[in-house]
């Protein structure tokens, strides 16, 4: 961090998290909270909660959490120092000169300095695109019809054809070679070095924090590749980031529209349909549609109508289907995307391309179909052999029936005899031909992670009930360590926790969030601290739940020492575990309640 622990805290302290976030969104008293609509996703009744008291806030939703720095970075897009600067001008604080010294620069974490380095890049990147470099630059972007309005909200750019510009830029920054080397954006020859882009326009692509985490570059006219991206690298994670996403979540519409590249997302953008996002250029990933549930539950593809685009959709579909996501398919043709689309057609006709989409596996069932000739009696049965097949990744009848039924009245057959073509293929499934019913191996699994996710449940209830009532750490105090948590991130919490609570005598948990460097880590803290779990529980049935959360921690901490042990073969160290777990059934633990 640049600038002193205190200096954070005070402007931290300045700063009330209600008066805040209320500037930005409505928020209604509701008990001991604010609510209101999430900023960041797309909802219609309120799930979004702001705790005065702990200063924090947390999206019951899309999970989104915070205290008051991390929510303006998120709303406004700025990194943790703008938002520092932002708050302290807002509540008349005065920060000190900003100095840093190599040491400190060098010592701010590695991600940190790569979303930098990214963040100035798109800044250069934009710079340029409006300068005589980059004059054709931003000509092909008008001529494909784009407005000054839509390059400027997507931070589009552009890279000279010189080859060093953005690696001198850089340097002068102060920035080394090797956190420059980890940033992606260079290539590192011999005794010289490159930017990886030159003479492409710009995409910045950003995830749902709207931090840069990487390009892409389309080049001006024919060179290969087409598009270039940046590599992976510590902050960039192709699989697991939407382009688009960070604008789509707040689109308040019911649904998400996925297409294949940059500039069609940028076309819907532009035309309205602000709900639009693409899959970087790979095949749509788990990750993906697992990202993508937190913010809608109805997915509409917009792949290519050319064969990749129906390979590529049929993929997402098997993606979108596994998360639970429902998924249309929208009708291109005869256009190939929805950008030439939208030009050639208009907003009006995609909106009733949008209204008439396909249900997802009727749209597998056609594509399947072109493989078979329903004019020929025998390919004609292997078809509906296949069908029945497919038929059967419904598991619930009342679903499996209703499109057993669909599809035989649209290909005219009978829905008994279809019924019965899926029901032989079902019980071949059954009688283990063909795995589809879980195996007991993956019920094992199943139950391995309910254990796993209860385990986690309970220390989470546990830091919340703590934080409600700090005495609680008396009673804890002997018996449960920092160390008996089973995620580094808990342990760091408590450790934190304790702190507080023997110097300062009270907590403060919207502090704590400061002492985390990525989004992740901090979102996950503040649901920590804001989880509404205890209900309306008697005192005694507090104690009881106490107990058993502490006891269930502790075993567990117990019997991963015990296997430890027992790998470095320590039988002293065996004996003295194996006693302490014993002990735990007579335990008494006091319940310091108020
Ligand atoms: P334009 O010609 O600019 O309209 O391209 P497009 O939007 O019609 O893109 P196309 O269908 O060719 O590709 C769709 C998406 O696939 C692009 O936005 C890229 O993300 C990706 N893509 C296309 N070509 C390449 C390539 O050569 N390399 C990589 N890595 N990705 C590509
Ligand atoms: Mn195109």
């Amino acid at each position: 961090m640049y600038y002193p622990e205190e200096t954070v805290e005070e402007v931290r302290l300045r700063n009330d998290i209600v008066d805040v976030i209320g500037s930005y969104i409505s928020l209604k008293r509701k008990g001991a909270n604010y609510m209101g609509l999430c900023p960041f996703h797309n909802e219609r009744t309120p799930s979004f909660s702001v705790n005065q008291n702990k200063q924090l806030y947390h999206c019951f939703g899309c999970g989104a959490g915070g205290n008051v720095f991390t929510f303006v970075m998120e709303y406004e897009n700025f990194t943790f120092i703008e938002a520092l600067k932002h708050l302290a001008e807002r509540a008349g604080v005065t920060l000190p000169e900003e100095d840093l010294s190599q040491e400190q620069k060098r010592s701010r974490s590695e991600k940190a300095r790569i979303l930098e380095i990214n963040k100035e890049a798109a800044k250069f990147y934009f710079y340029l695109l409006h300068t005589d470099q980059g004059k054709h630059g931003l000509k092909y972007l008008l001529d494909r019809g784009l407005s000054e309005e839509t390059i400027k909200s997507f931070g589009l750019g552009y890279s000279d054809r010189g080859g060093k510009g953005l690696y001198n830029y850089l340097k002068k920054q102060g920035y080394d070679d090797q956190i420059l080397k980890e940033a992606g954006l260079f290539s590192f020859k011999e005794n010289d070095v490159y930017d990886r882009f030159w003479n492409r326009v710009m995409f910045p692509i950003m995830d749902v924090n709207n931090r840069v985490i990487g390009f892409g570059g389309r080049v001006m006219g024919d060179g290969e590749p087409k598009y270039l991206n940046s590599p992976e690298t510590k902050i960039f994670d192709k699989s697991r980031n939407l382009y688009g996403l960070n604008y789509a979540r707040t689109s308040r519409k019911s649904n998400i529209i996925i297409c294949e590249g940059y500039m069609d997302v940028i076309a819907l953008h532009q035309a309205g349909f602000n709900n639009a996002i693409a899959s970087l250029g790979t095949a749509f990933t788990q990750q993906q549609a697992n990202l993508l549930k937190r913010y809608t539950s109805e997915v509409l593809l917009c792949y290519d109508s050319d064969n990749a685009g129906t390979k590529a959709a049929l993929r997402a579909i098997e993606e979108l289907r596994e998360t639970g996501l429902n998924t249309k398919v929208i009708d291109l043709s005869p256009y190939k995307d929805p950008d030439d689309f939208i030009k050639e057609l208009g907003v009006d006709e995609f909106e009733k391309r949008i209204k008439n989409a396909q249900n997802a596996f009727l749209f597998e069932i056609e594509t399947l179909e072109k493989e078979f000739d329903l004019q020929d009696p025998a390919s004609k049965t292997k078809f509906f052999n296949e069908v029945a097949k497919k038929l059967l990744i419904f598991t619930e009848s009342i679903e499996r029936n209703s499109y057993t039924e669909t599809v035989a009245r649209k290909y005219h057959i009978s829905f008994d005899d279809l019924r019965k073509l899926v029901n032989t293929y079902g019980s071949k499934y059954v009688a283990g031909q063909d795995k589809i019913r879980p195996t007991a191996e993956s019920r094992d699994k199943k139950n391995k992670k309910l254990a796993e996710d209860g385990l986690v449940k309970a220390q989470k209830v546990l830091i919340t009930w703590l934080i409600d009532r700090p005495k609680l750490f008396l009673s804890i105090q002997g018996i449960l360590e920092p160390e008996d948590f089973s995620e580094e991130l808990y342990v760091n919490v408590i450790k934190l926790l304790i702190d507080q609570y023997k110097n300062e005598k009270k907590l403060n948990p919207a502090k704590i969030i400061n002492y985390f460097e990525t989004r992740e880590e901090q979102t996950e803290v503040a649901s920590l601290f804001t989880s509404d779990i205890q209900g309306d529980m008697t005192t005694l049935e507090m104690q009881k739940a106490f107990k058993d959360m502490v006891l269930r921690i502790k075993n567990h901490s117990l019997e991963k020492q015990i296997n430890q042990a027992a790998i470095e073969n320590d039988p002293e160290k065996l004996q003295k575990l194996i006693k302490e777990v014993s002990a735990l059934q007579n335990l008494h633990i006091s319940f310091y309640d108020g």
